[in-house]
C-alpha cells in the first residue's frame, strides 16, 4: 500500500514539474560565435541544463534569394554550435533547441512579398531544421521599419505559411522584435490576429534603448522604459501576454565623463562629446569589485560611476526585478541576451549569476551548487 502511493507521488510531481516548464519559458540566446572561437569559448556542457527551457542559436544567415546559409555549408558555425547544445538534451529532455534565423542583413520583407523566395526560405529553413533534429524556428526581425499596407498583408499571409510549416513538423515558431515604442508601434500596425496566433512566443527586446542613458530602464520619466514598451504592446494586443517573453540583456552601456566632470545633478548628461560603448556583464561583475554600485530608484536601474565613466547596466538587483515584473503581468517567461555576457567564466564567483537569479527568482530556490 504505501509503495503504491509513493509510486504514485512521484508520478505526480514529475507531471507538474513538466507543466510548469512549460508554462514558464527562459530562453537563453547564445552567440554562435562564442562557442566556436578559440579564445575563452562559451562552453555549453558546463550551463546546468536545468536553467532555461529554450537555448537559442544566434544567428543563422539567409542569403538574399531566402536560401538559408546553413543549408549549403554543413560546417556553418551555427550549425556546429547548435549540435553542441542539442547534446544537453540528454540530461534536460524538456530543453528545446532553436535556430535563431535572420542577422542585420536579412531583409525578411523581401522574402515576404516574393514567393520564390518565401518558397525557397521555407524549404530549406524546414530542411535543416528537420535534419539537424532543432525544436524550432525564432524569426529575428528587430524593425519592421516602413513596411506598407500591401507589404504588411504579404507579411502576415508569410507568417502564417511558416506557421502551418512548421506545424508539420512539429516545430515552434517564435520571432524577436525590438522593444522601442516605435518599433512596437510599427508591428501594432499588423491585423492582430496575425502575430497573436501564429507566432509561440515573441522575444520583446527591451534593452539597448537609444533613447535614454540607462540601456533599458524598467520605469521612469523617460521616452523609453520596459513597462511603457510592455504597455504599448498589451494596448495593442500584438499577443497575448503569456505568449510574450521580456527580454533582458546582460549588457550595459557606458558614457565617457566629460571634463566637468559630475556637475551638481550628480549623471552625465547626453552630449557629443560623451561617447558611447557597450559593456558585457562579464566585465561589470569585476567592476562591481572594486567600484560602488548605484541604485536609481525612479528608473529601476542600477549604474556604476567611476572618474572617467558612468555605465548603467543590468544587475543581479534589477534582473530580479524584470523577473518579478514579468511574473506580475503573467508574461511567458523571459528571455536573456546572451549567455556569453553574463559572468560564464566564474571570473566572480559561480558561473551564471545573472541566469541563476532569474531562474530562482522564476522558479523558486533549487540546487544552486552545482556549477
Ligand atoms: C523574386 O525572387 C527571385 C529569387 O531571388 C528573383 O529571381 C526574382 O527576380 C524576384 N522577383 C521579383 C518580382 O522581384
Ligand atoms: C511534438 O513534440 C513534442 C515535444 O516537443 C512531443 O512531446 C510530441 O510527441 C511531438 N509530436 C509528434 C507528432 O512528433
Ligand atoms: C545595441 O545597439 C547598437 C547600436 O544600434 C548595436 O550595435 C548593438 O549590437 C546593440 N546591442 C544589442 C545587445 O542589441
Ligand atoms: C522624447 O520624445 C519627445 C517627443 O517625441 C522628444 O521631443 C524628446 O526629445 C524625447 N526625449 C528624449 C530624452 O529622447
Amino acid at each position: 500500500m504505501l509503495k503504491i502511493s509513493g509510486l504514485s507521488i512521484i508520478s505526480l510531481f514529475a507531471h507538474v514539474g513538466a507543466f510548469y516548464y512549460d508554462e514558464k519559458k527562459i530562453n537563453c540566446y547564445f552567440g554562435s560565435w562564442a562557442v566556436v572561437r578559440t579564445e575563452q569559448p562559451l562552453e555549453l556542457e558546463l550551463i546546468d541544463p536545468q536553467l532555461c527551457t529554450h537555448l537559442s542559436c544566434v544567428h543563422f544567415d539567409v542569403a538574399s534569394d531566402g536560401t538559408l546559409e546553413a543549408y549549403k555549408n554543413p560546417n556553418d558555425d551555427n550549425l556546429v554550435a547548435s549540435k553542441r547544445a542539442m547534446t544537453l538534451k540528454s540530461k534536460n529532455p524538456q530543453l528545446k533547441v532553436i535556430a535563431v534565423v535572420g542577422g542585420p542583413n536579412t531583409n525578411f520583407i523581401a522574402i515576404a512579398t516574393n514567393r520564390t523566395k518565401q518558397a525557397i526560405f521555407k524549404y530549406t529553413t524546414l530542411r535543416v531544421l528537420t535534419k539537424y533534429g532543432f525544436d524550432g524556428l525564432d524569426l529575428f526581425w528587430p524593425s519592421l521599419g516602413v513596411a506598407t499596407e500591401k507589404e504588411m498583408k504579404s507579411i502576415a499571409k508569410f507568417l502564417i505559411s511558416m506557421k502551418y510549416g512548421m506545424k508539420a513538423f512539429n516545430l515552434t515558431l517564435g520571432a524577436s522584435l525590438n522593444g522601442e515604442v516605435n518599433d512596437i508601434q510599427s508591428w501594432s500596425k499588423m491585423p492582430n490576429i496575425y502575430l497573436n496566433y501564429e507566432l509561440d512566443y515573441i522575444n520583446v527586446m527591451a534593452y539597448n534603448f537609444s533613447t535614454t542613458i540607462y540601456h533599458a530602464p524598467l520605469y521612469g520619466n523617460t521616452n523609453n522604459t520596459v513597462e511603457n514598451s510592455m504597455q504599448v504592446l498589451s494596448q495593442n494586443l500584438v499577443s497575448a501576454s503569456a505568449r510574450l517573453l521580456l527580454g533582458v540583456a546582460f549588457i550595459g552601456q557606458a558614457y565617457q565623463v566629460s571634463k566637468g566632470g559630475y556637475g551638481r545633478s550628480n549623471v552625465v548628461t547626453l552630449n557629443a562629446r560623451s561617447f558611447k560603448r557597450y559593456v558585457r556583464y562579464l566585465d561589470m561583475c569585476t567592476e562591481e569589485q572594486t567600484n560602488d554600485i548605484y541604485y536609481a530608484d525612479e528608473f529601476g536601474a542600477t549604474f556604476i560611476k567611476s572618474r572617467l565613466s558612468w555605465t548603467s547596466y543590468e544587475s543581479v538587483k534589477t534582473v530580479v526585478m524584470k523577473a518579478e515584473y514579468a511574473q506580475e503581468l503573467g508574461l511567458g517567461g523571459i528571455a536573456i541576451w546572451l549567455l556569453d555576457d553574463d559572468d560564464f567564466l566564474g571570473r566572480c564567483g559561480q558561473r551564471y549569476p545573472l541566469l541563476r537569479a532569474i531562474h530562482k527568482t522564476m522558479n523558486g530556490p533549487k540546487d544552486y551548487d552545482k556549477l
